[in-house]
């Protein structure tokens, strides 16, 4: 039986100064936090991935980190955060926390002491060239905002790597004094209580870089010493790691070990999020049924984070020129809403019209497909994006509470807000906020609880297989279905407008007694039709079968 927690669980992500503002100082915090812990148990959120929680200057949202063994103290303390913990275990909720080691902030002592004096111990822990690498002006990962991966530093009197900002330089893994250093944070964060880490910029960690080559080779190994490590501190400990490559790369990152999983437990499937959204940019399902059929087998134990939205751009770079534009013409077709000339600064609210039914259709997609969703604060209230900040920040702007002000994010000042709320238009907060959405059993907040209770109930959707269901159907609708020691459920949804006719046929061959579990609105029930309709962007959840063998009755009781 797998009853790995991960396969079950559903990833809510939030960044601390965004979300509850506990002191009135304008900056969210953790007890902010733990004051909001009860609504994220009744959404019905089984794991918390907190965005960078450590001291930083707060050039990188926190991804330039200044002390890998604190807590930002504008956040709270060490001892607040062991407090979240507590309070979010008892409430079932685990905690993962960003781990940010591909670099440091260029503020860290490590770099500090490394670029002072060339005998520090300190100065190997990072990547020099003492001459101009060939290379300084390739593999930049935010071209406008960033102009070199090689800058030279004048105390140093050196060049150092930076895969990002130039206030974020590399740190050298392949020096054992750092790798050893990796495990210490490691086990200092799983010591207090997090059930594992977000690894940032995986690929990038294990680069092997060398001065004037800008293919590194991998060191792959190391994630497998990461791997041990972990387990070896905590046994369900989980490894989930951003690494947007190429599909044929990905299979070693989870590593394979006679037919197990031996390095990363969890991927961010970035391949499945650009065709998500090429197939909602087209309403049709083609591009998820390639990327279901593309997509290589994983080893026993490993699991796709799926996502739409996260708090980066939608990196659509792995679409072709053609794909790309199509989404871009759909749902950025303003220049200020793309960054990177490869993504969209936008949340998917306003991306879809703010049409209830579209957005419902997208989120319902993607909670059914394979593996672990992950949602990110206020998409479950729809809010919309700010297109006035800079960069990634227009995504960044705080939890709409109420419509008290600064939407009950915090009692400060608002110009001392760590950023501004979106205070007009149709995604304002007095229009879009929790407690307005709580009271309203319509809302979309609402939905959200339903849905993820159905996702709770259906555990072949985490542990099981994830199928396209290849029989003749109307163009916008894709049949999926996912089966495990739990059952099956059968997944039709319509990315167009249209109203669609299905013919039932082969789809209902092994029902048991198939059940409607989740739809988008009252239909004739599925168990007694030959084809069933399906609305514009309708989508029908059917328990098919339910399973009683010895293994499966000690998962959680399955639907219908
Ligand atoms: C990936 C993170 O998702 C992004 O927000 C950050 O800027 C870079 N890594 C650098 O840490």
């Amino acid at each position: 039986m797998d009853d790995r927690w991960y396969s079950k669980a559903v990833i809510y992500c939030l960044d601390i100064d965004t979300f509850a503002d506990s002191d009135g100082d304008g900056v969210g915090d953790i007890r902010g936090l733990i004051g909001r812990l009860d609504y994220l148990a009744r959404l019905g959120v089984d794991c918390l991935w907190l965005h960078p929680i450590h001291p930083s200057p707060g050039r990188d949202d926190g991804y330039d980190v200044t002390d890998y063994y604190n807590v930002d103290p504008r956040f709270g303390t060490l001892g607040d955060f062991a407090d979240l913990l507590h309070q979010a275990e008892s409430r079932g909720i685990r905690v993962i926390i960003d781990l940010v080691v591909n670099h440091t902030s260029d503020e860290h002592p490590w770099f500090v002491a490394a670029r002072s004096d060339p005998g520090s111990p300190y100065r190997d822990w990072y990547v020099w060239s003492d001459t101009e690498p060939a290379d300084r002006f390739q593999g930049m990962v935010f071209p406008g905002e960033q102009h070199e991966t090689w800058s030279y530093d004048r105390k140093a009197k050196g060049w150092y790597y930076h895969r990002f900002y130039k206030f974020q330089p590399d740190l050298n893994f392949g020096n054992p004094a750092v790798r050893a250093e990796i495990k210490k944070i490691m086990s200092f964060w799983l010591q207090l209580g997090v059930a594992g880490f977000r690894i940032d910029a995986a690929p990038f960690v294990i680069e092997q870089t060398v001065p004037g080559q800008p293919e590194a080779a991998k060191d792959l190994e190391f994630l497998t010493e990461l791997r041990e490590h972990v387990q070896w501190r905590r046994a369900d400990a989980v490894l989930l790691a951003e690494a947007n490559v190429e599909p044929d790369e990905l299979p070693v990152y989870f590593g394979d070990l006679g037919g197990s999983a031996n390095r990363l437990h969890m991927l961010f499937d970035f391949m499945l999020n650009g065709r998500l959204m090429l197939a909602l940019a087209r309403r049709h399902p083609e591009p998820v049924i390639e990327a279901l059929r593309d997509t290589p087998a994983l080893p026993r134990g490993s699991q796709w984070a799926t996502f739409l939205r996260n708090h980066d751009e939608i990196d659509l770079s792995k679409l072709t020129a053609e794909q790309r534009d199509e989404v871009f013409a759909a749902f950025g077709p303003e220049e200020r809403m793309r960054i990177y000339g490869r993504g969209i600064r936008r949340r998917l609210a306003p991306m879809l019209g703010n049409d209830r039914r579209r957005i419902e259709l997208a989120y319902a997609l993607q909670f059914s497909l394979r593996g672990t969703p992950v949602l990110r604060y206020g998409e479950e209230i729809g809010m919309g994006e700010d297109l006035s900040l800079p960069g990634r920040q227009s995504i960044r702007t705080p939890m709409q509470w109420s419509h008290q002000p600064n939407a009950g994010f915090s009692p400060a000042d608002p110009d001392k807000l760590v950023q501004p709320v979106i205070d007009s238009g149709d995604f304002g907060y007095e229009r879009v906020n929790v407690t307005a959405q709580r009271a309203d059993p319509g809302s979309l907040l609402a939905w959200f609880q339903r849905m993820m209770a159905t996702v709770r109930e259906a555990p072949e959707i985490g542990q099981g297989s994830c199928t396209h269901v290849d029989v003749k159907l109307p163009s916008g609708v894709l049949a999926h279905r996912a089966d495990g020691p739990t059952g099956s459920m059968l997944f039709l949804h319509n990315l167009a407008t249209d109203d669609a006719e299905v013919d039932l046929g082969s789809l209902f061959a092994d029902a048991d007694h198939p059940v409607d579990v989740l739809s988008d609105r009252r239909y004739e029930p599925a168990g007694k039709l030959d084809a069933l309709r399906l609305g514009g962007y309708g989508y029908r959840w059917i328990r098919l079968r339910r399973s009683w063998s010895p293994e499966a009755v000690q998962a959680p009781p399955a639907l219908g």
